[in-house]
């Protein structure tokens, strides 16, 4: 079992919680992921590694309610217990010093973005951080992401703080600088990290994003998490969740991520009924 030691609300339906998992925490890297259950017969969900501390033996995950099993994780509290906590899977950020490279992070996206601009940045990096969210309520994580870079820039689609607009207004900004840009990654919604893309592609500046396809297994024997990159079938299970953002097929990843979208829907329906007949 792997207990809950501590649960902090973020944001409106985004909670951080700290695990004990001293295996995972011992071997995480930035950039990896784990796949966790609620109960034996539960779905497997995947969460970022948020943070790990090697001596306590904990790992941070950091998620936002979206349906059945992210709701019911939020109603966990300290003290109760994970059957299962697997990982780290996944392959790790490749970190190196590169020079100038940009972190961007949408949403809860900017939990998965923090370790890795963390790992940059102790890699002798300078880093420029893009932080946004919808509102300035639903910003996560904004001093540690200060903490982790040389510089934060904050956009809110609203325009409640920071920048009027979203991300890629701020990236397209700091590659206007001229100041070369060794490499950017970019984590969040996939209309998000596709558009990042899109805006680097003619500067090219080589993108890294980190896809979240939907996941079964994470050990690439499912084919569930199956996308298109470079015009090659890979796993973001195994052979990711990192990939060159100019490289994937973006419509056919957004088309796969909506597949159970229905079902999804019917089953949030059936739980919120006390698992009878969503149509009482
Ligand atoms: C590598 C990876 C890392 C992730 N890291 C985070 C994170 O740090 N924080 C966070 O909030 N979310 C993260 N996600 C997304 C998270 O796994 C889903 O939000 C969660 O599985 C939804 O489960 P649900 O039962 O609450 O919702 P559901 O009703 O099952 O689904 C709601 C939405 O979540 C997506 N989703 C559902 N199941 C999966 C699945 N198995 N894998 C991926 N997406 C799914 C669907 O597209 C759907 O739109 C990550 C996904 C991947 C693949
Ligand atoms: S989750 Fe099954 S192959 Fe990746």
């Amino acid at each position: 079992m792997y207990p809950i030691l501590s649960k902090k609300p973020l944001a409106p339906s985004i909670t951080l919680m700290e695990i004990e998992a001293p295996e995972v925490a011992r071997k995480a890297r930035a950039g990896q992921f784990v796949i966790l259950r609620l109960s034996e017969n539960g779905e497997r969900i995947p969460l970022t590694i948020a943070d790990f501390d090697r001596q306590r033996g904990t790992v941070t995950i950091i998620f936002q309610e979206v349906g059945y099993t992210t709701g019911q994780l939020a109603a966990f509290e300290p003290g109760d217990a994970l059957p299962d906590f697997v990982g780290p899977l996944g392959l790790p950020s490749e970190v190196e010093n590169y020079g100038h490279v940009v972190c961007v992070g949408g949403g809860v996206g900017i939990a998965p973005v923090y370790p890795i601009a963390r790992a940059l940045k102790e890699a002798g990096n300078e880093v420029t951080a893009i932080v946004g969210a919808r509102s300035k309520d639903l910003l996560i994580l904004e001093e540690e992401m200060r903490g982790a870079s040389d510089r934060l820039l904050v956009a809110t689609d609203d325009g409640s703080y920071g920048h009027k607009g979203f991300v890629t207004d701020l990236v397209k900004q700091v590659l206007d600088e001229g100041r070369p840009v060794a490499r950017l990654w970019a984590v969040g919604p996939m209309i998000m990290m596709r558009n990042v893309a899109e805006v680097t592609r003619p500067y090219g500046v080589r993108t890294i994003v980190s896809l979240n396809p939907i996941m079964v297994d994470g050990t690439g024997m499912c084919g569930a998490c199956r996308v298109v990159v470079g015009g090659r079938a890979r796993f973001a299970c195994v052979d990711g969740p990192e990939f060159d953002g100019h490289e994937v097929d973006w419509d056919l990843a957004m088309r796969r991520l909506a597949m159970y979208r229905e079902e999804e829907q019917q089953a949030l329906a059936f739980h919120r009924n006390g698992g009878g007949c969503a149509c009482r």
